[in-house]
């Protein structure tokens, strides 16, 4: 989703559309635009491509030079006509667009309700028009203020009014927001891509600035009312690499986007005290979740590899049997699934013909169906009984990285709350998880800013022909989606391989210099993988061990070795595929291949 405003001299409305255009990469569901005009407020939203909502603009005579618009994917309420932004204000003098999650919307839209505002939308960005229409007595910034003291959450808010009619008011906390200064106009936007056509020069905002957008000037404060010194930002890139914020490929702004994706999943799914789960989505009763007889979770591609590390994780945390199923299989096999079965379905785009197409499947049959998913009201995430969304943003890339990371997330919410409802597990327990679980993004940061091993190690094999991954337990299901990702986007040949299996056979393969990555993280079988080490050291391969901090011994063993921070097993899968994922971009950038773009994959696969 992308915000986009310009107060000037030109006509607003074509200018916001060219940059709502620059911000299709975000993706989104609907977009709309509000502008002042001499008649007043004039507001134009459409559900889907942004060819709709011009389409409805044509033939309108919209000559104002003031105005905001947006590009949504949809949060709270599904994607439609109404639910698109701008919002308005009960008396409709006053249109808002906002980027973000408003998390007290409910008690404000009561709160409002109850003082006799009417609703239109299912949006939790609604009451922010209410709110400044309630707060505003003559001045447009003064009512932004005392707004934005009410809200809880994230956002990047523009809004305009018909009393002020000269000016955008915008604020900004956790989301991003960039000024584009101009000669007699000035722009506003979530992203620089949509600023570059007009101007190269650009305030960064940070949280907390209040900024007035006027054609001729721009004013920026804190919250408090006080004036900010802004120096001047300077954009030297073209517009394509500005859409990838700086980096060569969108692949690795995923993979560094993955401790804000990671912290804005687990936003507000754990109590205060952070001693229990807090899944509201979740509408199954404990009486049902005590039920259950047995878990079958099925997916394609990555968000298979995501299904078995919930293998290991649901089976030791809730000691029911899970089984793992690719939904091409599944759907075909005359599966055992009955009215105590839940079936969890995980789908980044939720669209994917063939894990749809095993949901339909495991209800028809019965089951409850819930989904891991990130797109709101995508196919799965409208068909499912209950729906965990994971917070990840849109992924670009067709190799998912940040979708990954952010399902096991989702995975482990899952398993704790069915432990909780369950009582499989002490409660200091699922403190001490979710506290570990509270501190992983800051630790996945740790991790991408150690990349300079890896660039090495994959700078020194760029050229190999075969890689193998080796791990036991978790290890095993994180080295298959290493290995998945290496031969996706490098196409060198990759084999992921349960390090007590090489024995039976795949040794013969291991010769000399062949680059072999052993994943060594889980305590309890440290031992056996540094065994299973020395039988591929003594085949001579080249070995790069990843390991957790303090766990020194598989350096005697290893030609190199990369520490992850120390965590709590269960959870080493996050980090540990990090590196993986690193070490697959590095290769394919190193072989000059398409990375964002592999040959012959799709993104999302919509047909059978
Ligand atoms: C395609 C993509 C994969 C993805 C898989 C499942 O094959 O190339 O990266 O993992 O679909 O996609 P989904 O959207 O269902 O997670």
């Amino acid at each position: 989703c992308g915000v986009v405003g310009y107060v000037g001299l030109k006509p607003a409305t074509p200018i916001i559309v060219e940059g709502l255009k620059k911000l299709e990469y975000r993706g989104y569901d609907s977009s709309g635009v509000a502008v002042l005009d001499r008649d007043g407020l004039k507001v134009e939203k459409k559900m889907g491509r942004l060819a709709e909502l011009e389409k409805a603009l044509t033939g309108k005579e919209l000559d104002a030079t003031i105005g905001i618009g947006h590009t949504r994917w949809a949060t709270h309420g599904r994607p439609s006509d109404v639910n698109a932004h701008p919002h308005t204000s009960n008396d409709g003098r006053i249109a808002v667009v906002h980027n973000g999650i408003i998390e007290n919307y409910l008690h404000l839209r009561e709160w409002l309700s109850s003082m006799g505002h009417e609703f239109k939308s299912e949006t939790d960005t609604e009451v922010i028009p209410h709110l400044i229409e309630h707060f505003y007595k003559g001045d447009l910034i003064e009512a932004v203020q005392q707004t934005v003291s009410h809200l809880e959450g994230s956002y990047a808010i523009m809004t305009i009014s018909k009393d002020q009619p000269d000016r955008i008011i915008a604020v900004r906390q956790d989301m991003p927001l960039v000024v584009g200064l101009g000669e007699n106009e000035n722009l506003l936007a979530s992203d620089i891509p949509a600023l570059l056509k007009y101007t190269r020069q650009c305030y960064l905002l940070n949280d907390g600035d209040v900024v007035e957008l006027r054609a001729e000037q721009v004013i920026i404060r804190d919250l408090t009312g006080q004036v900010v010194e802004k120096d001047i930002f300077e954009v030297t890139w073209d517009a394509e690499e500005a859409e990838k914020g700086g980096y060569e490929h969108f692949m690795i702004k995923e993979i560094n986007e993955q401790p804000r994706a990671l912290r804005d999943t687990l936003k507000g799914r754990t109590t205060h005290q952070g001693d229990k789960v807090v899944l509201d989505e979740i509408k199954m009763t404990t009486h049902q979740i005590q039920g259950i007889k047995k878990i079958i979770i099925t997916a394609c591609g990555t968000a298979f590899h995501a299904g078995l590390v919930g293998k290991y994780v649901i089976e030791q945390l809730v000691r029911i049997p899970v089984e793992v199923d690719v939904a091409s299989e599944f759907r075909y096999r005359d599966p055992i699934v009955d009215k105590d079965t839940l079936v969890v379905v995980i789908s980044q785009s939720g669209e994917t013909a063939d894990t749809l197409a095993a949901l339909r499947e495991a209800r028809r049959r019965g089951a409850r169906v819930v989904a891991i998913t990130n797109v709101i009201a995508s196919s799965v995430a409208r068909e499912a009984d209950d729906i965990i969304y994971t917070w990840a943003g849109p992924e670009i890339s067709v190799a998912s990285t940040k979708a990954y990371t952010t399902q096991l997330v989702g995975i482990y919410l899952l398993a704790l709350y069915l432990a909780q409802e369950r009582n499989t597990l002490a409660a200091g327990n699922i403190k001490e998880i979710l506290n570990e679980l509270k501190a992983i993004y800051a630790k996945a940061q740790q991790v991408l800013d150690n990349e300079s091993q890896i660039k090495e190690f994959a700078q020194q094999y760029h050229k190999c022909e075969d890689a193998f991954f080796i791990g036991r337990g978790l290890d095993y299901a994180v080295a298959l989606e290493g290995s998945l990702k290496l031969k996706e986007i490098s196409y060198i040949h990759a084999e992921a391989y349960a390090a007590g299996e090489l024995k039976h056979g795949t040794l013969a393969l291991i010769v000399e210099n062949i680059p072999v990555i052993a994943l060594a993280t889980q305590q309890s079988l440290y031992e056996k993988m540094v065994s299973n080490i020395k039988e591929v050291k003594a085949r001579d391969a080249s070995v790069i061990a990843l390991a957790m901090e303090g766990h020194t011994e598989v350096e005697k063993v290893a030609d190199q070795v990369l520490y992850i921070p120390k965590t709590h097993p269960v959870l080493a899968p996050i980090l540990t595929v990090i590196p993986l994922q690193l070490l697959a971009y590095y290769m394919a950038v190193y072989r000059d291949c398409d990375v964002d773009k592999p040959r012959n994959l799709a993104k999302s696969v919509t047909v059978e």
